[in-house]
């Protein structure tokens, strides 16, 4: 199996997601083949004008498209690449003013292209994933709490993820949100251990357990 960590991680004084994911990289097999992606050193592209009229003549419209225009879309179809070359991609970040930080959602815009990770119809209307057989873990840390009104209805972060790999066809999707970073220490501590715990949780099912223990043994 392979596995992609595609990470945003600019926490100070630390990374709590970040914890999470050296969690993580300690529970897979040895044998796991690891892929990094850092989008604080290359992030991924945004839209220009040129660019996106070269996705929708290439991508929407199956029209040709010119060498200059396919030299547009290479950033994206490269990490779009990574993805189709992977059995579970990893996304880590923080959670920022309620929802993903703009270079997650950078990433998703970059790879969420039509024939490549999903497509239109077969009817009008509908869209069906192209990314099946994959699963996708998310690991995230939240200032807040997001268990009780008013606060219970303002994390768009979980849905828009959950939505964006459902309608790419992911076969399971896991969140896992170490809430109240920025809550008493004992609260805090307690929260970023449940997360921990879960994140074992998920490796446990999604890997195979016995070599996981050899990662850790080694
Ligand atoms: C720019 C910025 C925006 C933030 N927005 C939110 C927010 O909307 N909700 C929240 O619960 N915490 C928010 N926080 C707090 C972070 O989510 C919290 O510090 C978390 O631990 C960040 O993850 P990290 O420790 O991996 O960096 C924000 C922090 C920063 C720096």
């Amino acid at each position: 199996m392979s596995t992609l960590v595609v990470e945003y991680l600019p926490g100070y004084p630390i990374s709590h997601a970040r914890v999470l994911l050296d969690h993580l990289l300690t529970r897979l097999p040895a044998r796991e083949e690891v892929r990094r992606h850092d989008l604080l050193i290359d992030p991924a592209p945004i839209f220009t004008a040129e660019s996106l009229r070269a996705y929708v003549k290439r991508d929407m419209m199956g029209e040709a498209i010119d060498d200059a225009e396919r030299a547009l879309l290479r950033p994206a179809d490269r990490l779009i690449a990574d993805v189709l070359a992977t059995d579970v991609l990893v996304l880590a970040f923080p959670l920022h003013n309620f929802s993903v930080p703009a270079a997650i959602k950078a990433y998703f815009d970059a790879i969420m292209f039509n024939n490549s990770t999903f497509r239109v119809g077969p009817a009008p209307g509908q869209y069906a994933g192209l990314m099946t057989a994959k699963k996708a873990l998310v690991l995230s840390a939240a200032g807040g709490v997001y268990d009780a009104p008013p606060f219970d209805t303002m994390n768009f972060m979980t849905p828009l993820v959950e939505t964006e790999f459902r309608f790419m066809g992911f076969d399971a999707t896991e969140v896992v949100l170490a809430e109240g970073m920025v809550r008493p220490p004992e609260e805090k501590a307690a929260s970023l251990a449940r997360a921990v715990h879960r994140v074992t949780e998920v490796a446990g099912r999604w890997y195979d357990s016995a070599a996981s223990a050899e990662r850790i043994d080694a």
